[in-house]
């Protein structure tokens, strides 16, 4: 019997119409565009400015244009993996509300917390359900609502990210198609780095943790820095190695786009020029868990069958990998 791979049948986004750019962050913090576009290669991203909408409201109208992408009903959906770090609430899943939404009723959903890798992993982790022979259609969704987490008075941080939601749909390829093997790490003593302090069972909200301003975003940018150049080049160079792959073979590099400067170090390492690799930072800037699947929609025009593809993370954790896949639509 031929072997089941998961195929990518489609990829659809959503991002919100607000625009905040480099020049209204100025207004806010002590910042300027020249230092944000040299230091991280951002531009503008989009806020989700309604108070009443969420990440399962962005989630939700990348799913439905996927179904309709894929002339595929709702009652098919055998599974929904949401990647986030920004679930609209601590439970339900996020998943389970995008479900409901959509009305997935024969489907079961979780949502994956594994901060910036979390679509890499969601993406792992539905790829084996549909190799299992036991799942045909896997919904993976990638989504934050970064903005309700962004503190906007610390210039660090609030420059950096943005939000937004993609999705792909799963389904099994017996032709070679789809996802083939990847190289996922963590490391959880490279959590003091980057994190939110409070709201978890070990630092409930109060009023003390409100004051403090702990609910939002902690990051010391230099050591994560680091640790995402040289883990993200060594986890593409392994899956590279291990399936003989070289620069030629690669179509495309979709790097985790939280800095350019790290993006532009993993495809030196992978040894791939720049018009091989996709770029959606300037716009968009960090959307956490949304970043890998809005390059695959950003740049599907220009995606081929048979293409090669390599998928690259990092982020808090720390948590880190490399995918590789064939583009099979
Ligand atoms: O996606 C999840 C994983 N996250 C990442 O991969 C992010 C990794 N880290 C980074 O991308 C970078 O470390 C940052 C973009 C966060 C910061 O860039 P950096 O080149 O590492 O800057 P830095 O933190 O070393 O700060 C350099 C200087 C400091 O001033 P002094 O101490 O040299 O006087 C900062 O206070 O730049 C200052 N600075 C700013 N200046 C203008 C920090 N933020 C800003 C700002 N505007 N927004």
């Amino acid at each position: 019997m031929a072997k089941i791979t998961a195929n990518i049948t489609g990829v659809a986004g959503y991002v919100p119409d607000y625009v905040l750019t480099n020049r209204e962050l100025e207004t806010m913090v002590d910042t300027n565009d020249e230092w944000i576009v040299t230091r991280t290669g951002i531009r503008e991203r989009r806020i989700l400015k309604d108070p009443d909408k969420a990440t399962a409201y962005m989630a939700t109208q990348a799913v439905n244009e996927l179904l309709a992408q894929t002339n595929t009903r709702p009652q098919e959906i055998d599974a929904i993996i949401c990647a986030t770090a920004t679930p609209d609430m601590m439970f339900p899943a996020t998943a389970n509300l995008v479900g409901a939404e959509i009305g997935a009723n024969n489907a079961f959903g979780y949502d994956l917390q594994a901060a910036c890798s979390g679509f890499l992993y969601s993406l792992t982790t539905g790829a084996q359900m549909i190799e299992s022979g036991r799942f045909k259609k896997v919904l993976v969704i990638g989504a934050d609502k970064m903005s309700s987490i962004v503190d906007y008075t610390d210039r660090s941080t609030c420059i950096i990210f943005g939000d937004g939601a993609a999705a792909v749909l799963l389904e099994p390829n017996t032709e070679g198609f789809g996802f083939h093997d990847c190289v996922l790490r963590s490391d959880g003593s490279g959590g003091k780095f980057l994190n939110i302090y409070a709201g978890g069972s070990l630092h409930p909200a109060s009023h003390e943790t409100v004051d403090k301003r702990q609910h939002y975003i902690f990051q010391d940018g230099q050591p994560v820095f680091k640790m995402a150049v040289s883990k993200m080049a060594e986890a593409a160079q392994e899956v590279m190695q291990r399936n003989q792959l070289t620069a030629n073979d690669i179509a495309w590099l979709v790097p985790h786009q939280a800095n350019k400067r790290i993006i532009d170090a993993t495809a030196r390492a992978a040894g791939l020029p720049d018009e091989k690799v996709m770029i959606t930072i300037a716009k968009y800037g960090n959307t956490t868990n949304a970043t890998i699947p809005l390059c695959l929609r950003d740049y599907k025009d220009q995606l081929k069958k048979g293409d090669k593809l390599l998928l690259a993370a990092f982020g808090g954790g720390y948590t880190w990998g490399a995918a590789y896949l064939t583009w099979g639509i």
